[in-house]
């Protein structure tokens, strides 16, 4: 294997433990090169990108790509985490032994790289200097160079993040093999297609897709799964898929920092980048930091810490405009190497369009394809209907080409979390928020969190289900571990946050309007938890958490209906009631959940009796 140590040498690749598992998989997949990456490299690999048609043109410094058509979201039933102990196999995890895995990819990636060029994506999931470095660095090879391109937006990419680890060992093994993606059967009995961490191994293979969180392995394969089962294995930390944001308050320059759990698709990346309402005036600011991975830690001053282990921003285009997301917008300026993936696009004009980037699509549609490719003046009478753009068409841009990005989004110290929110897509029941002192009956409120699953999954939009802490798909060990893991981490924090559901989806029954009108003013019901913390408002008790008096919330210039308002600051007990026969069986799911857990769920049903 001369040309792999060549190449290795070339880029100055020193770490040993990496070579070998280079020169493995280099042997393994039968890869013809090998090219290592590092940041430094983007505008020679978007050039050649360009020049090999994977990328297309979309104005100056910004890019289009396609995926295969069925290719364009996370496959939840495809996934597999596996270890070599079956204590660790949970509701959700697909658990699989280890071995069987390990031999079953082997077998798959075999010779598949015949010809083609094998990339070595060094790559850090953490801000550099970090308390847990020693879980984020990570090697991920890949036979797609749009993977690359994605990598290097969204992580921090390159030799020197792998070459001095203190422990050089110590780095994930993550093996990308996109595979035949017309043959691969998917959605069929005959599914070819396996996303599998082996955790106690931190080896993650996946093979059979070039989209999103199945290919980009820094992400959600070793930014959740695999550090969800680190912080578990170590004790040390949560991995979480959260936003995390920083408020701050202009007047009194007082800041505090918020940590939300919402299923994929249900508006982290908006509240991330969020505005505050205009009708507001120009008193608050909200910092993004992340808004899609935290990782949590109890801090040696009695509070939880996070940061956000991402480099950039993998986000919803549908309904991102000037209105709801502006911030979104200007993250893509011209300029910004963002890359979008399966909007509509013209190649006349190198524009992208979205639902609800416009109220109308383009009046005039000369030169418009679709996200498949296929020209929109084509379309026969039956597709006229059809979206543009897929649903879950997505922006790819780095964490400095936010507007709002925190200016210290990048310490290793991480930041002080003030509050844990949880929320979801909820079309009736949960209430625009409602407040939770009690440590346990929080962690009992994630783990029953319920809403409606999305389109960033495969086959099953609309569903309703129980995701607790949103972590339903990234879950890596078993709910019962995970629920007293949960309740140690926040319980060795003296000073723990106060938690919080939110829900900025609650529908009318009867024309199935939205209750809130959402995006910037979901700001109003966050600044009176802040208040809340700090006990400048009291709220209503009610057997659900605390709900804020319509005279504490802030509702300045804003016109809602009265009885959409009276809807979304109460409860309706009798559904409440129904809701709590349907935890109970969610959560006897979970074989040997901690007795303060059971403890919350019995005081909440009390209470909703006597109410
Ligand atoms: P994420 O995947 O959790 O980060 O969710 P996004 O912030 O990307 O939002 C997903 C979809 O929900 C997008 O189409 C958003 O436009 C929409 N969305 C986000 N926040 C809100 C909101 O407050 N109200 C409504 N109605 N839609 C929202
Ligand atoms: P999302 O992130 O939560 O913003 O949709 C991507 C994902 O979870 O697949
Ligand atoms: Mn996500
Ligand atoms: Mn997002």
């Amino acid at each position: 294997m001369g040309f792999v140590d060549t190449a290795l040498d070339e880029a100055g690749l020193l770490n040993p433990h990496v070579r070998e598992y280079v020169a493995h998989w280099a042997e393994v997949t039968g890869a013809a090169r090998i090219e290592v990456v590092d940041a430094a490299d983007d505008a020679r690999l978007v050039a050649e990108a360009l020049e090999a048609g994977e990328l297309l043109p979309a104005g100056e410094g910004r890019y289009y790509s396609r995926s295969y058509h069925k290719d364009t979201a996370r496959s939840e039933e495809r996934t597999i985490v596996a270890t070599n102990d079956e204590r660790h196999k949970g509701e959700y995890n697909n658990w699989r032994p280890a071995a069987e895995m390990r031999e079953l990819l082997t077998s798959k990636m075999r010779g598949q790289l015949a010809g083609k060029t094998m990339y070595v994506v060094p790559y850090l999931m953490a801000p550099q200097g970090s308390p847990l470095e020693k879980y984020a660095a990570g090697v991920e090879l890949t036979d797609t160079r749009t993977v690359v391109l994605h990598m290097i937006r969204m992580a921090r990419v390159g030799v020197s993040f792998i070459n001095d680890l203190a422990e050089p060992d110590s780095f994930v093994r993550a093996v990308h093999v996109a595979g035949d993606l017309p043959n691969l059967g998917q959605g069929t009995p005959d599914d070819q297609r396996y996303f599998v961490t082996i955790a106690d191994e931190r080896t993650i293979l996946h093979y059979g897709s070039s989209y999103g969180g199945n290919a980009l392995l820094g992400k959600i394969a070793h930014g959740l799964r695999q550090a969800a089962f680190d912080g578990f294995a170590s004790g040390e930390f949560l991995s979480e898929q959260f936003l995390l944001l920083g408020i701050t308050d202009k007047q009194t320059g007082e800041k505090h920092h918020v940590v939300g759990g919402f299923p994929s698709a249900s508006g982290k990346t908006n509240l991330a980048m969020t505005l505050a309402p205009e009708a507001l005036g120009d008193r608050y600011h909200v910092e993004f930091y992340g808004d899609d991975i935290a990782w949590i830690w109890p801090g040696e001053d009695g509070r939880l810490y996070a940061f956000n282990p991402e480099g950039g921003v993998f986000g919803v285009a549908k309904d991102t405009n000037e209105l709801t997301n502006p911030t979104a917008l200007h993250s893509v300026d011209e300029g910004s190497g963002a890359i979008f993936t399966n909007v509509a696009y013209n190649p006349d004009t190198q524009e992208v369009w979205w639902e609800g980037k416009t109220p109308q699509p383009p009046a005039d549609v000369t030169g418009w394809e679709d996200w498949k490719g296929d020209k929109i003046a084509d379309r026969s009478e039956s597709e006229k209907d059809a979206p543009w753009a897929h649903p879950n068409s997505r922006f790819t841009t780095a964490l400095s080409q936010v507007p709002n990005v925190a200016p210290d989004y990048d310490d290793p110290a991480g930041v002080p979390v003030d509050a844990i929110i949880f929320g979801g897509r909820t079309r009736d029941r949960e209430p625009l928020v409602r407040a939770i002192h009690d440590v346990a009956e929080g962690v009992y409120d994630g783990l029953t969190l319920g809403a409606e699953a999305t389109f960033a999954a495969e086959g099953v939009e609309g569903q309703l289900r129980y995701d607790p802490m949103s972590m339903r798909p990234f879950m890596s060990y078993a709910e019962a571990d995970y629920a007293a893991h949960w309740l140690k981490i926040v319980g060795a924090a003296s000073k723990p946050p106060i938690f919080a559901h939110v829900n900025w989806f609650q529908r009318d029954a009867e024309d199935g309007h939205f209750l809130w009108p959402g995006y910037r003013e979901n700001l109003r019901a966050l600044l009176w938890l802040v208040q809340l913390r700090k006990g400048e408002v009291e709220g209503r008790p009610t057997p659900v958490g605390i709900l804020p008096t319509r005279e504490e919330l802030d509702l300045t210039g804003l016109d809602l209906p009265e009885a959409d308002l009276e809807r979304i600051l109460d409860i309706d007990v009798d559904r409440w009631r129904q809701e709590m026969g349907f935890r109970q069986a969610h959560l006897e799911l979970f074989e040997g959940l901690p007795e303060e857990i059971w403890e919350a769920h019995r005081r909440v049903a009390a209470a909703l009796d006597e109410a």
